[in-house]
């Protein structure tokens, strides 16, 4: 959601890394963004409706530039418009103390209704701005900025991650967090925190992930932590081996086209080193993934949002496939809500790239309380679903800064499959020469991801966009472990392109949808050699039919020659297929969306870490 940047130091000014910071931030929230910083005696607050280069034009006139500390803020709208007013920071009036904010505070307007009877003025429609009053309200009656803030927060019901700013004898920087992500560092002359350690990489790789119920007092050179009753909290700092560089554009035009092409290389991360040739078996570094629990292991409760949820629906057909274990798949957001039923033995396994979307969060929680043993599949290191997680496999799929996620993805579906092969090991379900074989099959897809990532896949999939770029809408069909390739083609076209797609299992439409079918219609047709191949040409045959437009992804020849255009995917295990028709579908969200010049990389109303409700 929105992003938070803060700096205090005793060497020199902190405006240039605040506007750095957000900069790396601003995928996270993009309607508008400011900064506030502690100088001469006072807090001064710039912040602008828009994207970060509208807030540099404010800030070129050089005014702040000698400030010793301050906060920054790129948001993504929950309460109120994004405008010039509900921007953050929010500041308490008295010129002495200014916050940032990413969460929701729930009891925002009972707390609004108390401060107003006391005479207190807002001047935003932002939950924030209640928050900063009741801090500015504790700092008044002389207490510390820590203090206020550990005051002010036990009035609170919400999540949040803040940042408060304070002047006094001398500047005062303080963050909070329960709910969304907030990590910090120290330096030898200063202290930072941000939402993404990702902000923090340009000063040091060694941060302190600050927890729920956590208080955080940075001054240079130091990082305090109390709990919430300003007991002290003693965390030994955890090292992040990527490097800044792993975040940038790296020559191409777009962090979403760099992580298309990253994907072999995040294929071989995630799985190489995993690969136990001899026994024909995965072994996962840490604990919890051993024969004794996944031999006890009776069901498997997927939860996760969005695109991990495609990975999700694919580690089903997978590890019921070769592991004969049921699994059951749900979004994080229905399930939490829907008073499941767990059966006994169940291994809840959350999925997500960022390890804070708060849905999925929670569903892992309640997993956990229903009895389940809480796994999970994530990218983030130290983020909160992997600290909850009695096991994880970490996707070393490194940052992934495209909204429209990507690479994180194909490592996910390469980690499910991993743990798939794991349990059959573990369970007696394939001995080990299948266990080598399939996993041999996954070591050959690196070279066929690359051969399809050539100029000549680029340039076919390019010319198909471009003539379709006047369409209405679109269906993606397949089947099997290449539905959910489906749901996630059209979603990623949805996310970017902003077009109508609809991804639909393709033995379903003549249920229904077929009904929409008109001459010309594009129709994405996902398929791959495999049992239900005959079953999608059938498909293909019925959308012909009608007149539609049938563009078919995937290694079957005969499928191919039935579509009037086609992608040709190199052939791989039916069990890897997914990973590698997922290419050309990205791919071609792509280039649709770079020529209806859509913004690739922030579209329009998402935000990459989902981190309210
Ligand atoms: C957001 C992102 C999606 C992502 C989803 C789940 O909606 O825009 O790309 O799939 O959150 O995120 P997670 O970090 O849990 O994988």
């Amino acid at each position: 959601m929105c992003g938070i940047v803060g700096g205090i130091s005793s060497s020199g000014t902190v405006l240039a890394h605040l506007v750095e910071g957000l900069r790396v931030l601003e995928y996270r929230g993009y309607d508008s963004c400011g900064v506030a910083v502690a100088e001469g005696g006072s807090v001064t607050v710039r912040r602008k409706v828009g994207r970060l280069a509208e807030l540099e034009r404010v800030l070129a006139d050089g005014a702040l530039g000698q400030a010793r500390a301050g906060i920054g803020h790129t948001r993504w709208a929950t309460h109120g418009k994004p405008s010039d007013e509900n921007a953050h920071p929010h500041s308490d009036g008295s010129g002495k103390l200014a916050l940032v904010h990413n969460g929701i505070i729930e009891n925002y307007l009972e707390l609004r209704r108390e401060l107003i009877a006391e005479g207190r003025k807002f001047h935003s429609e932002t939950d924030t701005e209640v928050l900063t009053l009741l801090v500015g309200r504790e700092y008044d009656l002389g207490k510390s900025l820590g203090d206020a803030v550990r005051a002010a927060l036990a009035r609170v019901r919400g999540y949040y991650a803040i940042a408060v700013i304070s002047t006094g004898a001398s500047p005062a920087l303080v963050g909070a967090r329960h709910g969304p992500p907030l990590v910090a560092a120290q330096t030898s002359d200063g202290a930072w925190l941000a939402s993404d350690v990702l902000a923090l990489m340009p000063h040091t790789r060694d941060v302190i992930y600050i927890e729920d119920g956590e208080v955080v007092e940075l001054s240079p050179g130091k990082v305090a932590i109390t709990n919430l009753a300003g007991e002290p909290v003693t965390r030994v700092p955890l090292r992040i081996e990527w490097d800044a560089e792993a975040a940038s554009k790296g020559g191409f035009a777009h962090h979403m086209l760099k992580e298309i092409f990253e994907q072999p290389d995040v294929l071989a991360r995630t799985a190489f080193d995993r690969i136990a040739s001899v026994h024909g078996d995965v072994a996962f570094e840490g604990a919890g993934w051993d024969d004794a629990l996944l031999k006890r292991i009776k069901r498997v409760q997927v939860i996760a949002c969005g695109t991990a949820l495609h990975a999700g629906m694919i580690a089903r057909y997978m590890i019921e496939g070769l592991a004969r274990v049921p699994v059951d798949f749900d979004f994080a957001s229905e399930f939490r809500y829907r008073e499941p039923c767990l059966a006994p033995d169940t291994l809840a396994l959350a999925i997500t790239q960022s390890g804070e979307t708060a849905d999925t969060l929670a569903a892992l929680r309640l997993a956990r309380e229903l009895g389940a043993y809480p796994a999970s599949i994530c990218n983030a290191i130290g983020s909160t679903v992997v600290r909850e997680s009695e096991a994880t496999i970490l996707t070393h799929a490194g940052p992934e800064i495209g909204v429209a996620s990507t690479k994180a993805f194909t490592a996910q579906v390469v980690a499910a499959f991993l743990l798939a092969v794991r349990l059959a090991r573990a369970r007696g379900m394939i001995d080990e020469a299948r266990g080598r074989e399939l996993l041999d099959d996954l070591r050959r897809l690196r070279p066929r991801m690359e051969g399809l990532l050539s100029d000549n896949t680029v340039h076919r999939v390019r010319a198909i966009a471009e003539r379709h770029l006047k369409a209405k809408g679109f269906f993606f069909l397949g089947r099997g472990l290449n539905f959910p390739i489906a749901l996630e083609g059209a979603l990623k076209l949805k996310e970017i392109s902003y077009v109508h797609a609809e991804g639909y299992a393709a033995g379903e439409m003549k249920h229904g949808p077929i009904a929409l079918i008109e001459p010309g219609m594009p129709v994405v047709v996902i398929s791959s050699t495999g049992r239900v191949t005959d079953k999608v040409r059938s498909n293909i045959e019925q959308v012909k039919a009608r007149g539609g437009h049938v563009i078919v992804i995937g290694s079957d020849a005969d499928s191919r020659s039935l579509g009037d255009e086609s992608i040709e995917v190199p052939e791989a295990s039916e069990w890897l297929s997914p990973v590698l028709n997922v290419i050309p579908l990205q791919l071609f969200a792509y280039h649709h969306a770079l020529m209806r010049g859509c913004d690739i990389d922030k579209p329009r109303n998402l935000a990459k870490s989902v981190t309210v409700e």
